[in-house]
């Protein structure tokens, strides 16, 4: 019998495996240089909190949710993904006033699987709860365009828009919903079924793109609350010298946003998956999970996609394999010391032959052999174009490390 991975899922190994490695490091590094703190919350809840944070006529909500009754009778859901559950932790905190939060972790979407759509994906994030300064958007923009450029991938499009509040959005509703019914019968059927349900998604139609081109637009219905806090937003973006597009038809995929709306472009990908993440402003979402009014800002970012742009990384996992003449004991022993010192070392500790470590360290892709003799203290450090005896202890510093 043999198994393979659920459909859509995916095992991550190396050489792969390096490229996760060090775009999950990234994360974690950018993420604490602006100020946010890990947040965990569990990869399943109650499916209430999806059902009443993402909103009831979302794809994700009534397709795409792994749901399911526990022992206990239950109803939980498999996170389709994270705001929802960071502001239940936040309210179940009982904190007051600005709060930030960073994740990184699997979420879980009954999709079509394809290149970039998977059904198990990883996505890194934060959450700014607490605060509706537009200079807050601002700082959540900038933390992934910045990351997304030190992970590595050039052609990244910014698109921002904004889709007014619950004094504004309802009345260019109307107005939208009217247009779009004396359109009806050129529409897409895709499009046409929306209308009634949930008109403002019609805007994301690529099938409909021309139809659509005279659509009236959010952002010549904002009130004036909703309008400055958009220019601001532009305004912070502008001195930050960070390049966007506005986008009046991006919409996004969950209903809990309020103003600002953003998306991360990658556009040397297939138009299928070239969203590499998104987010926006959510200034109702708390109160919708029967909390206080906190507003709040975030984004996540999909770095199954991201790694998928980044293409087969070149950096490996070792910096060396380490080949011992006399037996596996003394390899283990000076590998420990090398590891010690900082450099990722891997060695044999079967006791094979000489022959065979070398195989080893060209199958594990090592860009270093280092070959231990034994005679005092000298190793030999062999790379394909040169080769080199070093005292032991200037192994480490021959790798640029200290
Ligand atoms: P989202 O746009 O649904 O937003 O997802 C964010 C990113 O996750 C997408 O742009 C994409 O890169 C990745 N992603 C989503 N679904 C899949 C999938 N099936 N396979 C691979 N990658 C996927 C959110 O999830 C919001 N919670 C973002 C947010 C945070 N808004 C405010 N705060």
């Amino acid at each position: 019998m043999s198994f393979q991975p659920p459909k859509g899922t995916d095992d991550i190994t190396a050489p792969q495996s390096q490229a996760w490695r060090d775009t999950l490091s990234l994360w974690e590094d950018w993420s604490a240089r602006f100020g946010y703190p890990l947040v965990s919350t569990p990869i399943f809840e109650a499916t209430d909190l999806f059902e009443r944070g993402i909103g009831q006529v979302t794809e994700v909500v009534t397709k795409q949710m792994y749901t399911f009754l526990d022992q206990g009778d239950r109803s939980v859901t498999l996170r389709p993904e994270g705001t929802a559950g960071v502001v239940r932790a936040y309210l179940d905190s009982g904190h007051q006033g600005p709060w930030k939060g960073a994740y990184s972790g699997p979420f879980f979407r009954y999709e079509r699987p394809q290149a970039g759509r998977r059904r198990q994906f990883w996505q890194v994030g934060v959450e700014y709860l607490g605060t509706s300064s537009p200079l807050a958007d601002v700082e959540v923009i900038e933390l992934g365009h910045r990351f997304i450029r030190a992970a590595g991938l050039g052609e990244v499009d910014l698109l921002v828009n904004s889709i007014g509040d619950r004094t504004c959005r309802p009345g260019y509703v109307e107005t939208l919903r009217r247009f779009l019914d004396q359109k009806r019968d050129v529409l897409s059927d895709e499009s046409a079924a929306l209308i009634d349900r949930n008109p403002l998604r019609v805007l994301d139609s690529k099938e409909d793109r021309a139809e659509l081109a005279d659509a009236p637009r959010m952002l010549d219905h904002l009130c004036d609350e909703c309008a400055e806090h958009h220019k601001k937003v532009e305004a912070g973006l502008d001195s930050l010298g960070i390049t966007y597009h506005e986008d009046p038809n991006l919409v996004r995929g969950l209903d809990y946003y309020t103003r600002t709306a953003f998306e991360y472009v990658a556009t040397g990908l297939d138009a299928a998956q070239n969203a590499v993440g998104g987010g926006g402003r959510y200034d109702d979402l708390a109160e919708a999970l029967g909390g206080d009014r906190a507003p709040g800002v975030g984004f996540a970012l999909g770095i199954d996609r991201i790694i998928l742009a980044l293409g087969t990384p070149e950096r490996r996992h070792l910096d060396a394999y380490l080949v011992s003449e006399t037996g596996p004991d003394d390899g283990l022993r000076v590998a420990s010391r090398l590891r010690a010192e900082g450099l990722r070392v891997d060695v044999d500790v079967d006791g094979k032959p000489v022959k065979a470590q070398f195989r080893a360290a060209r199958r594990l892709g090592a860009p270093v052999v280092l070959v231990w003799k034994g005679d005092g203290h000298l190793i030999d450090v062999q790379t394909e174009g040169e080769r080199a005896e070093l005292p032991l202890d200037e192994v480490t510093r021959w790798f640029g490390r200290s």
